[in-house]
């Protein structure tokens, strides 16, 4: 049996990986005050139809469709926006006095893609949504947060690439100019953007088909055409990431392969990555109308999500270690079988007061314990047997400086607590 093509098994070192960033990326969540959500991963086809758009590529070619028992119609979620956009409606956070609403999300999401580097069937999301808000300061914020997550990280070679799609008054004279631009060139358009034309011409300047035609370098930019309201809003939100110090190039291309965005779309790129087109560390935006699409309750939102499989691989290129070599505080060795219950008992003990502990379970000699205890980078051994319970003492060995102590049984708590500096705090009461 082989796992399915475009999904890969996690592991060793890339699970410690995935853990320290995840680690790295709640620890922020908590200081910018976000809220964790977790919805479903398959959800009525209908919300991803509905949310991200029937034109869109994810939408017409990549969705994991399936008909469920009960003869409904499923999805398996392509992103994460739109399952938590249906969860802010069902769950009325609209209509709580703490506004806005902050939400953070991580999870695996499903596209039926043509796997290659960078790019999986099944891929994880870390990323946030805001409600309630137009202020293009939380705009700022919602891109603030993946430039600090990359610095703290240590990426050096980011680029965020900003871009407006404007409001629905731009986007009505928009569909115009560009019908009225692409009208003559009709024979030379891929069939998609044909059938793009009439439905949503915006499309055609994402496709992957005709991206390197001439006229497509041509068309007529977004940014000529802003409104009034949403070129006021873009200027402001650009001199808000001045102010706070946040670099980053204003990208007239950035379209984005999803129908919600208005306003603020970003992308941040790995310029050192040999990702090439799959270079995108993450993506987002502004979207004012999605929410009123989905239920009717008219409220802005904006959000983004990276990629933890495009990041981890940009760490690799960039020789980034996360630190993420295996540590134990206490192995426990019993002597032999005799001793093996007061090994549990004691790793016991050692859990439930904030160490990292382990015991063999394998009924291993002596010597062989003593390597699994370096396998494990174990900082202490403690030693139970005979002698051991006789005095009522355990036998302590640093592990690395070889020291050996003689340390009685209810004093070993304290012991330890003096010499292992970062162990969590006791989980007993
Ligand atoms: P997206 O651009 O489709 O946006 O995906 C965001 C990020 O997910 C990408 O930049 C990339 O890092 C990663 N990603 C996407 N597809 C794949 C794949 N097949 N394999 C590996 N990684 C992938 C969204 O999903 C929006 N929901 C973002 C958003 C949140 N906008 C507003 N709020």
């Amino acid at each position: 049996m082989q796992k399915p093509k475009g999904t890969y098994d996690v592991y060793g070192e890339l699970g410690r990986k995935t853990i320290c960033i995840l680690n790295l990326a709640r620890t922020l969540m908590d200081k910018y005050n976000y809220e964790y959500f977790r919805t479903p991963i398959f959800e009525p086809s209908e919300l991803f139809h509905r949310g991200v758009g029937e034109t869109t590529d994810i939408v017409t070619k990549e969705t994991y469709d399936f008909v469920d028992r009960g003869k409904r119609n499923m999805t398996l979620r392509p992103e994460g926006t739109a399952g938590i956009v249906r969860s802010y409606l069902e769950n009325k956070f609209y209509a709580s006095p703490v506004q806005p609403v902050k939400a953070w999300y991580y999870g695996p999401m499903y596209r039926y893609e043509q796997p290659q580097a960078g790019r999986f069937r099944e891929f994880y999301q870390f990323g946030v949504e805001v409600f309630g808000s137009f202020d293009p300061a939380i705009d700022a914020e919602v891109i603030s947060i993946p430039v600090n997550l990359y610095k703290m990280l240590g990426l050096k070679n980011i680029k965020v690439r900003i871009n407006s799609l404007g409001d629905t008054e731009t986007r009505l004279k928009y569909r115009e100019v560009l019908m009225n631009y692409f009208r003559p060139h009709l024979n030379e358009l891929c069939d998609d953007c044909k059938a793009r034309f009439e439905k949503n011409p915006l499309r055609i300047l994402d496709c992957k088909v005709d991206h390197n035609l001439e006229i497509m370098k041509n068309a007529p930019k977004i940014l000529d055409y802003l409104s009034e309201n949403s070129r006021k809003h873009f200027n402001e939100v650009l001199e808000i990431l001045d102010t706070m110090e946040i670099e980053y190039v204003v990208d007239p291309e950035i379209v984005r392969g999803l129908d919600y965005y208005t306003d603020t779309v970003f992308e941040v790129t790995a310029e050192s990555s040999k990702l090439g087109s799959q270079n995108t560390l993450c993506a987002g935006g502004r979207y004012n109308n999605l929410v009123k699409t989905i239920g009717g309750v008219d409220t802005p939102g904006v959000g983004f999500a990276l990629g933890m499989e495009r990041l981890i691989s940009v760490l690799e290129t960039e020789g980034i270690n996360l630190n993420t070599d295996q540590h134990l505080d206490i192995y426990v060795i019993p002597m032999d079988e005799n001793y093996k219950k007061n090994a549990i008992s004691l790793t016991q003990l050692l859990r439930l007061n904030g160490f990292s502990a382990d015991t063999d379970y394998m009924n291993k000699n002596l010597k062989s314990n003593f390597k699994q205890a370096d396998r494990f980078n174990s900082e202490f051994i403690i030693i139970i047997g005979e002698n051991e319970i006789k005095n009522n003492e355990l036998t302590v060995k640093n592990n690395k400086t070889r020291e050996e102590f003689k340390v009685k049984i209810d004093e070993i708590i304290s012991f330890l607590d003096e010499r292992i500096e970062e162990h969590e705090e006791s989980i007993c009461e």
